[in-house]
């Protein structure tokens, strides 16, 4: 199995990284590829820790060759949000850093399963759709937004609310990765909630990004949360790919009850998605927040369609 890990460099990259060095099955191939000068410098000093997973770094010149043969590929290439900005913000400088490493994508390892973690997700998703469709290589099966950081923050502040082991919350996080379109199931868990609880637990899962942007006061948005969150979504992809399913949620182009693009729950196989998961009831107060984020979501969507046409 080889990874490749596109914004290797960056905050979220290099925490990534390193989880996937040290956890990545034995045999695998991690390729870092970052325009920062630092990159082969991030891989050498990962190359030092004892597993048995071979680590490459490559500097500007070597995207088509830290992409030849992938099998997975995720992307934290870009800016991150500062105090001030929403996700909607970054659209500008990162919607072109999206269609241009998808589009070597398309070349060099066109198979290949590609997990998104770029902002605006609700957007780099559809262009990344988009530019896989004009060369001609699209599988929906095989293109993810990754939301597991909305689903991991569910799960510790769920657990921190109701004093439970966090590692034993599951929760379903369903529509998109930003603001509004953020809806954690509460009602799924059968868990004693007031609506006061709900409605403050909601918010905080919806704004959580927002929380961790403050308090870095301009230093950047998550990027350890979002290491571990994606590591676990890539660990999960290679254990599914491997023979073993597994279930996780992502913003995927599913049946489009919705939208194109909706995060829900997904069986993992080994071509990527086996099933798109229908996500369950939901209370009349996610199914309100369910219709109040449409206009959202498909606007986004729609500029990412727009961006790549
Ligand atoms: N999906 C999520 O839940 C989630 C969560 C947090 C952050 N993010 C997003 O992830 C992205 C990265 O965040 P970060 O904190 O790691 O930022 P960062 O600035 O620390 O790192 C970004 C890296 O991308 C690199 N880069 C820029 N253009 C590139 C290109 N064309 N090719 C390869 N690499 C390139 C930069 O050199 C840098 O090393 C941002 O867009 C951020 O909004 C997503």
């Amino acid at each position: 199995m080889k990874v490749a890990v596109l914004g290797a460099a960056g905050g979220i990259g290099q925490a990534l990284s390193l989880l996937l060095k040290t956890q990545l099955p034995a045999g695998s191939e991690l390729a870092l590829f970052d325009i920062a000068p630092v990159t082969p410098g991030v891989a050498k000093d990962l190359s030092h820790i004892p597993t048995q997973v071979a680590i490459e770094g490559y500097g500007q010149d070597g995207l088509n060759d830290a992409l030849k043969g992938a099998d997975i590929v995720m992307i934290p290439a870009g800016v991150p949000r500062k105090p001030g900005m929403d996700r909607a913000d970054l659209f500008n400088f990162n919607a072109g850093i999206v269609k241009n490493l998808v589009e070597a994508i398309a070349e060099q390892c066109p198979k290949a399963c590609i997990g998104i973690i770029t902002n605006p997700v609700n957007t780099t998703v559809a262009i990344a759709a988009e530019v896989l469709k004009k060369a001609g290589v699209y599988d929906p099966k095989k293109l993810f937004g990754v939301t597991t950081l909305d689903v991991i923050r569910a799960e510790a502040f769920i657990a921190e609310a109701k004093g439970l082991n966090p590692e034993e919350v599951n929760i379903n996080v369903i529509g998109g990765h930003s603001g509004v379109t953020i809806l954690p199931l509460l009602s799924q868990l059968g868990l004693d909630f007031s609506d006061e609880e709900i409605a403050a637990l909601t918010d905080r899962i919806q704004n959580a990004g927002t929380e961790v942007v403050e308090a870095k006061a301009g230093g950047g948005s998550a990027t350890l949360s979002m290491g571990q969150a994606a590591a676990r979504f890539c660990l999960s992809l290679v254990k599914a790919m491997q023979g073993e399913p597994v279930i996780e949620c992502a913003y995927v182009e599913g049946p489009g009850e919705h939208t194109k693009f909706f995060a829900q729950p997904v069986k993992l196989g080994a071509e990527g998605i086996e099933t798109v998961l229908p996500y369950g009831d939901v209370s009349p107060f996610e199914q309100a927040a369910l219709e109040g984020m449409m206009d959202t979501l498909q606007g986004d969507i729609q500029k990412g369609i727009e961006f790549a046409g």
